[in-house]
């Protein structure tokens, strides 16, 4: 399992390093790399998906097995929202919005995600 991080500004990044798997940048994702990926991304524009995300789920959403996505809650009803546009048109479960790098909580909530599903695959 891969992590697989579209982060701007950083704080998409710094939530891939606290994961404890390898963590890669989206744009150095190779097909030959870990099929199985676990994707950290952002909301943009009013719940935009970025062009770099949805250029990467377009080529390999069958492998991704979860997302968690960065954003800000001064963005109201569309914090986080390309999470759920992407759970919507990909299929691919929402495991948590966070803010900032992450609060511990949402750390944790991925984390037990990643485990149960390494498990029982
Ligand atoms: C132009 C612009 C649009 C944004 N739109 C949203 C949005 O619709 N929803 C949201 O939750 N956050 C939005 N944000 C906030 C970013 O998603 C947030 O800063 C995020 O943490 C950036 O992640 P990154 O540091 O990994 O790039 C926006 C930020 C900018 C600069």
């Amino acid at each position: 399992m891969i992590i697989v991080y579209d982060s701007l500004t950083g704080q998409g990044k710094k939530f891939a390093s606290k994961l404890g798997y390898k963590a890669v940048n989206i744009k150095d994702y190779q097909s030959n790399d870990d099929p199985v990926v676990f994707l950290v991304t952002r909301s943009f524009n009013f719940g935009e998906i970025p062009k770099t995300t949805l250029d990467f789920l377009k080529k390999f959403h069958e492998r991704v097995i979860g997302t968690a996505v960065s954003g800000n809650r001064n963005w109201g009803a569309n914090f986080g929202k390309a999470g759920e546009v992407i759970e919507k048109e990909f299929g691919i479960p929402l495991v948590t919005k966070f803010e900032m790098g992450g609060f511990e909580v949402d750390i944790k909530k991925t984390k037990n995600f990643l485990e149960s599903i390494l498990k029982n695959p």
